[in-house]
């Protein structure tokens, strides 16, 4: 059987958590790429926190997908025809080619890769954008320095599992926040943070066991009640890296937020990045540098993989519920 191409479109836009019927599966004749463009089959697609706000048309930093659109997302596979010169079949490439199979292109949104490096998918995990995100943030904004205290909500997740990691090569005592037993016991035993709390239990008392020396370095991927308890155990000249606020996305309101005095008396470092703005131009140093921590044993990940592109649906919509253990990519075929 000829094959086709397999395509998740925005069907509407969700009114508070995602539903199945927010998206539509359709099959498709396979495109033929026309001059100067390179036909790529995904082999990987990543599932990010930040596509629920492309479904919507709430203003934002980036345009919202459009009704009727292939929704947005970063793969990760191979070339198989070619019009363009530099690229050829079975080169291994990344590139948003969004919730689908096969997808033409043109050579500016490829980044072309060592397929024997690592494995596929980690190129879009720990060596994707979510790390890329990790790496960023912490060399602008959240600059840790031995000794000091750094906390990692969503710690056991994409980007909070590399920004721990960093933070211990850098000879931090890092504190991860994660949502149940088993995610806290992966964070201190596999990732290697000194400590990780649950943030389904008391959150004030395990923070001050876990910091008694008070918090330095803050990342944020949460808000919430996390946030609120985070943010008065800030020490002077702390910084709080404020990636994302993933407990928020599905309100149909704005939740209450802390008392911002606080960042004006302890002279608080508060800043706000988005990945895209300074870190792809930086991806060959960023790649290389974390290829030589995994060569030398001094950074895991872990990967949640869902088989089948029809699943990616249900699967966007348990990650914003935390139903994800790990980077969540879907194996397209
Ligand atoms: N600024 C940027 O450029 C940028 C780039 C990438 C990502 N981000 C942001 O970074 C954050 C983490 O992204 P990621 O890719 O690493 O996602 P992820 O951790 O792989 O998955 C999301 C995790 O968030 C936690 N979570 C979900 N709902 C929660 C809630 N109500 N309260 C507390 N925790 C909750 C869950 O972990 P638990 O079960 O442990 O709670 C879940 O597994 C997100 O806010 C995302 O938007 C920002």
């Amino acid at each position: 059987m000829a094959e086709t191409n397999l395509q998740i479109l925005l069907r509407r836009r969700p009114n508070g958590p995602p539903v199945a019927e927010d998206f539509e599966i359709v099959e498709t004749a396979v495109p033929q790429p026309k001059a100067g463009e390179v036909l790529v089959k995904a082999h990987y697609l990543s599932l990010d926190p930040y596509m629920r706000g492309r479904m919507s048309d709430a203003k934002s930093y980036s345009a919202p997908v459009a009704l009727g659109a292939v929704m947005e997302g970063q793969t990760a596979g191979e070339v198989v025809a070619s019009t363009v010169e530099g690229f050829a079949p079975g080169d291994i490439v990344l590139g948003g080619f969004g919730w689908q199979r096969f997808s033409c292109v043109a050579p500016g949104r490829l980044f072309k890769i060592d397929g024997g490096e690592a494995p596929l998918s980690a190129s879009l995990g720990v060596l994707g954008m979510p790390g890329l995100t990790a790496w960023v943030g912490l060399e602008d904004i959240g600059q840790p320095k031995a000794g000091e205290t750094v906390v990692v909500s969503a710690a056991s997740g994409a980007v909070g599992q590399v920004v721990g990691q960093i933070a211990k090569i850098r000879g931090c005592k890092v504190v991860g926040i994660a949502g149940g037993a088993k995610k806290c016991e992966f964070v201190t035993e596999t990732l290697g943070f000194d400590a990780c709390i649950d943030h389904r239990g008391d959150l004030q008392a395990q923070l001050d066991a876990a910091c008694p020396n008070g918090i330095d370095v803050y990342w944020e991927n949460v808000g919430g009640a996390v946030q609120r308890a985070v943010f008065p155990r800030m020490n002077d000249h702390g910084r709080m890296v404020m990636c994302g606020m993933i407990a928020e996305y599905n309100d149909t309101s704005p939740a209450p937020g802390p008392n911002l005095m606080a960042a004006v008396r302890k002279r608080l470092r508060i800043q706000g990045f988005i990945v895209s703005d300074t870190g792809w131009p930086r991806y060959p140093q960023f790649r290389q540098e974390m290829l030589g921590w995994m060569a030398a044993g001094r950074l895991t990940w872990r990967e949640d993989v869902v088989e089948g592109l029809r699943n990616a649906p249900s699967a966007f919509i348990g990650l914003l519920k935390g139903a994800n253990f790990g980077k969540l990519v879907v194996k397209i075929d």
